[in-house]
């Protein structure tokens, strides 16, 4: 009896100590994957590409192409994905609860005069984006880089017009 107490005992322990070696080890991995995907995307290449759609995007919008507004906002929604799924942190703010909350709700709304053919409710949101993007500088560290509605279109060699 006495016997049978040790060994359960002993075993209960090693279970113990083995459940804290397997939950440090996951701990461990969970942080050299998300450092993996820090360092592999280039944030500021995917601000690059978002400058890039909102400068096409207020063309083709102010133009009433709806459909061409259609595509930007799209490539707008993919490159966040792809900053989301990077799990970014700068000066200690994690990036992506802040694109979730403070980006996306904007570009629904966006996309949803655009699908209305709303071209005053167009130029609305679109300032409204601008903020939120200015909004996540300031917030980050980075208030310093501002956005504003552009005053010609970035590439000459494309027509906006339907
Ligand atoms: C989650 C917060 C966040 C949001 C939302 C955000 N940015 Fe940024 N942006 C940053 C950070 C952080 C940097 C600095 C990047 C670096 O350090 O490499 C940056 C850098 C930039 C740059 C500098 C890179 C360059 O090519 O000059 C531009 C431009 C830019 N963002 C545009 C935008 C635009 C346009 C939007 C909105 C459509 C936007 N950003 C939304 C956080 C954000």
């Amino acid at each position: 009896m006495k016997v049978e107490k040790w060994i359960l005992s002993v075993l209960l322990g090693a279970i113990v100590i083995l459940g804290v070696v397997v939950t440090l080890q996951i701990n461990r991995l969970q942080t050299v994957v998300a450092d993996a995907a820090q360092s592999d995307y280039e944030l500021a290449i995917g601000m690059n590409q978002l400058q890039t759609w909102m400068d096409k995007l207020y063309f083709s919008g102010t133009a009433e192409n709806w459909p061409l507004a259609d595509f930007y906002l799209h490539e707008i929604e993919e490159t966040a994905e792809a900053m989301m799924m990077a799990n970014l942190v700068k000066n200690e703010q994690p990036l992506t609860p802040l694109i979730e909350s403070m980006m996306m709700p904007v570009v629904d709304d966006l996309e949803a005069v655009v699908d209305a053919a709303d071209a005053e409710g167009f130029l609305r949101h679109y300032d409204m984006l601008i903020n939120a993007c200015n909004a996540c500088h300031a917030n980050t560290g980075y208030g310093y880089i501002q956005m504003q509605r552009p005053e010609r279109p970035a590439f000459s060699n494309q027509r906006f017009e339907p």
